[in-house]
């Protein structure tokens, strides 16, 4: 019986890359924050989402498998991106199993949620595995921009696929098994229809002044302030958002705030406090986080939304150790993702000497909040297949020029 089971997992294992090929031929389907909540409400059928899913994951997944192999072989070899990538294909073969199953049995669907389930259990630490992998890539092999370069785009687009899929998965399983969210009734799946954006950003600073007091015993206070065009007489500030998400960048905005004033006023005994301004337009529903903790050099902010660049191996012996309310590195790269998947942004404007003034862009409409996906085609492989070329502006030397050599002999 063991031998049987084990010939037909290697069967299955073996026409994994056929299943990709086909699936990674169609483009992903990306769904308006809109059409998710219609879906959640109304039109809540739990056979359409079966039919939808056992469809667009495969898609969304062999779409981005296809970009994993076209990393670095150096990198693809490592034990931790193996490891991950031997997850994309155990859950990828267990969505095709529902794929000649019949909707109309409950049964079915049942075991569909449930695989939904350990699916995504399966991927919860994608991102720390992933970012294990780029730190043994980087340990062992000198590191050129190109690579670097291609990294960023790889990761961007594999952490932002990562986060629709887990959008889909918990969508379906939050709205059809059975149950009300007991603290959020409100809720459609993990959508809140009116996500009040000034709780979120109390909540989340909390969260961040607990660990901050913890570290430091002491944190900066937080000055809230809500603007909104006058026609439209929406206070408290509320959009149709995923609070989850908007927690998580702010959360993350905090904590940097929070330790850069205190690291940057820690021999005086009032720390500036963290302004936060909401503000609801008819187009965008921005937030700006501000702090006065003494900013980061202009040259140095494209580094900080880097993969590679914020992996940097631990710090050896002798040297200062990482300093608490700072992980990974991932922290804004990956909220940046969180505000760009519902077609917002996240940027950072700094004045060096002064501070950061952190913005999150997300749209004020459900209809122009539409998932933003990676597909996998002509124009994403061109981008790992470039060639390293000569830089087109010229390299400052910083020796001062020899001007003897342009004397005129006499
Ligand atoms: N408001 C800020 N003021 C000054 N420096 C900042 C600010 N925000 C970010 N930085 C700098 O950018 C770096 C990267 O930030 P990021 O949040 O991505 O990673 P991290 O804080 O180092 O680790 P993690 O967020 O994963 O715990 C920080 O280490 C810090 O040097
Ligand atoms: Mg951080």
């Amino acid at each position: 019986m063991k031998f049987v089971r084990f010939i037909m997992k290697n069967a299955a294992l073996a026409s994994v890359p056929r299943h990709i090929d086909h699936f990674s031929k169609f483009s992903p389907s990306p769904l308006s924050m809109k059409q998710f909540l219609d879906f959640g409400s109304t039109n809540a059928c739990e056979k359409t989402s079966f039919v939808f899913l056992r469809q667009e994951l495969p898609v969304r997944l062999s779409n981005i498998m296809k970009e994993i192999n076209l990393l670095p072989d150096k990198l693809l070899t490592t034990p931790s991106v193996q490891t991950v990538q031997s997850w994309y294909i155990q859950s990828l073969m267990e969505i095709l199993e529902f794929l000649d199953k019949n909707p109309d049995d409950y049964k079915v669907l049942g075991e569909f949620v449930d695989a939904l389930v350990t699916i995504r259990n399966r991927h919860n630490d994608v991102v720390p595995t992933m970012a294990e992998g780029i730190i043994e890539y980087k340990e062992v092999f000198p590191q050129d921009p190109m690579t670097n370069q291609n990294i960023q785009y790889f990761l961007d687009r594999f952490y932002m696929s990562r986060i629709s899929i887990r959008m889909l998965i918990n969508q379906h399983t939050l709205i059809f098994d059975g149950t009300l969210n007991p603290v959020h009734p409100n809720t459609i799946g993990s959508i809140d229809p009116h996500c009040q954006v000034g709780d979120v950003v109390q909540d989340a600073f909390h969260s961040a002044k607990m660990l901050c007091e913890q570290y430091y015993l002491r944190s900066p206070d937080l000055i809230l302030q809500e603007i909104c065009v006058k026609e439209k007489k929406n206070y408290p500030i509320s959009i149709e958002y995923v609070p989850s998400h908007l927690y998580h960048m702010l959360f993350e905005l905090f904590k940097n705030a929070m330790r850069a004033t205190i690291e940057t006023h820690d021999d005086s005994n009032n720390l500036p406090p963290i302004q936060v301004m909401v503000s609801l337009g008819d187009e965008d529903m921005s937030i700006k986080v501000s702090d006065k903790g003494g900013g980061v050099p202009f040259r140095r902010i494209d580094n900080l939304f880097s993969y590679m660049y914020s992996t940097a191996p631990a710090p050896h012996i002798g040297e200062r150790t990482r300093p608490p309310l700072a992980g990974f590195g991932y922290g804004l790269p990956i909220s940046r993702l969180y505000a760009k998947y519902f077609q917002g942004d996240l940027q950072l404007y700094s004045m060096e000497g002064h501070g950061t003034d952190a913005v999150i862009y997300l749209k004020a409409l459900s209809t122009d909040s539409i998932e933003r996906l990676p597909v996998y085609n002509k124009t994403a492989l061109k981008h790992y297949k470039v060639s390293q070329e000569a830089d087109d502006w010229c390299i400052p030397s910083k020796e001062p020029l020899d001007l003897s050599i342009y004397k005129m002999p006499k």
